[in-house]
């Protein structure tokens, strides 16, 4: 973890990365049900076209979060109170943090985290330039790792995480409740949460959402293909491997394939793999929750359900808890 004042983040990060990368590929790919784990699906290209998957009309998370966060803004700023620093693992574009800024009475700070800097710098900057009294102070770091953050010597009245967009559904509950837990342990007592969380919904509605007409969502899942090709040495060839959105009700989740259309062996980061007709690699898993059950999911990790914020569909929630002593 690293604060950005004064740093510098160089060959060592990157190649470390890298091997990290290497070594999720070939466990992934020699499990007896191929899967590998969402975060690489995140490169320049893969978080280019996620953006643009947030400008699709079949997926509604987006929009409907930022119209949540729009109509009450307000509320939750008060709900808050003043004095209050924000710290937002896996920084995102920037705008849903502005909203909730923008409303907070006299915030301490701002902490984004993350794990790509380029992408952390370009978002801090944005926001410096929005609101130039707040300090700004960056923090790179994998928050899907074990690092707790040095947010103690950083003074405020309450320290609250911020972590929009429904990302806590690409964590499977046990992971999610672990993330849960640092968040909590770094918010400290009386710290506060403010996270959206999708909500179960027809099978249709979701499958779309993660299949659009355009093939946006296709390409970034096969972008990951074209990465370990890129990074990896890979020869996957993009045209033999489809991909595929299914629901399964059971896990209330929707999952993210890429399908081998037909056998083939595929060599990259010096193995070789086979794949069978119809065989997939798991890529993703996106949780769709009932309220009360991410409430009981957020109780076990130290956080107590306060308020819930939805839109008229009841689609998607916005969510405040305090830390649970
Ligand atoms: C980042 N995350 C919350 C998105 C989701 O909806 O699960 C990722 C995504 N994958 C495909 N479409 C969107």
């Amino acid at each position: 973890m690293i604060g950005l004042e004064g740093a510098s983040i160089g060959v060592e990060q990157r190649s470390s990365e890298s091997a990290r990368f290497r070594e999720d590929v070939v466990r992934g790919l020699s499990a007896p049900r191929k899967t590998l784990p969402p975060k690489w699906l995140y490169d320049r290209r893969g978080s280019a076209l996620f953006e643009l998957i947030c400008e699709q009309a079949e997926y509604y998370p987006t929009r409907t979060e930022l119209g949540i966060l729009e109509g009450h803004a307000e509320e939750i700023a008060e709900a808050i109170g003043p004095g209050a620093l924000v710290f937002e693992p896996g920084a995102g574009s920037g705008r849903k943090t502005a909203l909730l800024l923008s409303a907070l009475e006299r915030p301490a700070g701002y902490v984004p985290v993350d794990i790509s800097r380029e992408a952390l710098l370009e978002g801090a900057e944005s926001l410096r330039r929005q609101f130039p009294r707040l300090g700004v102070r960056p923090i790179v770091a994998d928050f899907t790792g074990p690092v707790a953050l040095p947010l103690g010597d950083l003074p405020a009245r309450r320290r609250v995480a911020f972590f929009p967009g429904s990302t806590i559904g690409n964590f499977d509950p046990p992971e999610a409740v672990s993330l849960l837990r640092r968040m909590a342990r770094d918010a400290g007592p009386g710290g506060a949460l403010v996270i959206g969380v999708d909500l179960a919904k027809d099978e249709r509605t979701l499958v779309r959402a993660y299949d659009d007409a355009r093939g946006v969502t296709a390409a970034f899942d096969l972008n990951l293909l074209a990465r370990m090709n890129r990074e990896l040495g890979g020869d996957f060839r993009l045209s033999a491997f489809r991909h595929r959105a299914v629901f399964d009700p059971r896990l209330s989740r929707v999952e993210m394939h890429l399908e081998s259309l037909e056998p083939q062996l595929v060599n990259v980061a010096g193995e070789s793999f086979a794949f069978r007709a119809g065989e997939t690699i798991h890529t993703e898993s996106a949780y769709k929750w009932e309220t009360r059950a991410f409430d009981a999911l957020a109780l076990i990790a130290g956080w107590r359900p306060e308020r819930t914020w939805t839109d008229e569909r009841a689609w998607f929630a916005v969510k405040l808890y305090t830390a649970a002593r």
